[in-house]
């Protein structure tokens, strides 16, 4: 097999969290009166919480402190937790289930690359806390995406080399990362029409086709 391991993005891959990060920040946005719609949300994809809000206050005239930023964020992230108390396990495809069932059935490792610092919360919410192999998230990493770092922090917490390890995303900066870390990549959305993804792929279940 060409793969010993998969390591997923979380929010627009394993589950439709993407939305709830939209909806949060479009909230705040509109509290702030600065302009803000779903293809500006698209360049937020895999960026951290204050990357992307920097990017929102683009848009905006007024100049914030670092501490009234910090505010702004963690506005934000208390409207995304609101958001995400109400999932469950039914917010985990059947679609999503079997096909990691399948990759691990295979003898594939499988692990999370995620810039969310709220991974192990949403995991445990949609009723894989204890699945994955291993977990590189928002908490172990000073750089997020597009630097490979996240990718490189779950390649070296399975023990294996990038080479040895494929990538699954929706964003062009996990895309990105991906590529400058050595890693293979799969993309679905927006992240299949990257130049340097290596699978471009219309559904999650293709995957089993790729590996
Ligand atoms: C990524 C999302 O997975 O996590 C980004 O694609 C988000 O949109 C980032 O900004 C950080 O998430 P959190 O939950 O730590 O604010
Ligand atoms: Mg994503």
């Amino acid at each position: 097999m060409r793969y010993k391991a998969i390591i997923f993005d979380l929010d627009g891959v394993i589950c439709s969290t993407d939305e709830y990060h939209y909806q949060a920040w479009k909230k705040m946005a509109d509290k702030i009166g600065v302009y803000f719609d779903r293809e500006i949300n698209n360049r937020l994809r895999g960026v951290s919480r204050m990357e992307s809000l920097e990017i929102i206050l683009e848009n905006g005239e007024k100049t914030y402190s670092e501490e009234e930023k910090e505010q702004l964020a963690e506005q934000k992230n208390e409207y995304y937790k609101e958001l995400l108390q109400n999932m469950t396990s039914e917010d985990l495809s059947s679609e999503v289930k079997d096909t990691l069932d399948a990759l691990r059935a295979k003898g594939l490792k499988l692990a999370i690359g995620s810039s969310s610092k709220n991974t192990k919360f949403i995991l445990k919410q949609i009723g894989l806390e204890g699945y994955f192999d291993k977990i590189s998230d928002g908490t172990n990493i000073v750089n997020s995406k597009p630097d490979p770092e996240v990718f490189l922090k779950a390649a070296q917490f399975l023990g294996l080399s990038p080479r040895e390890c494929m990538v699954v995303e929706d964003a062009e900066a996990g895309i990105k990362a991906a590529d400058r870390g050595g890693f293979e990549s799969a993309g679905l959305g927006e992240a299949a029409k990257c130049s340097q993804v290596t699978f471009p792929m219309d559904k999650f279940s293709d995957l089993l086709s790729v590996v």
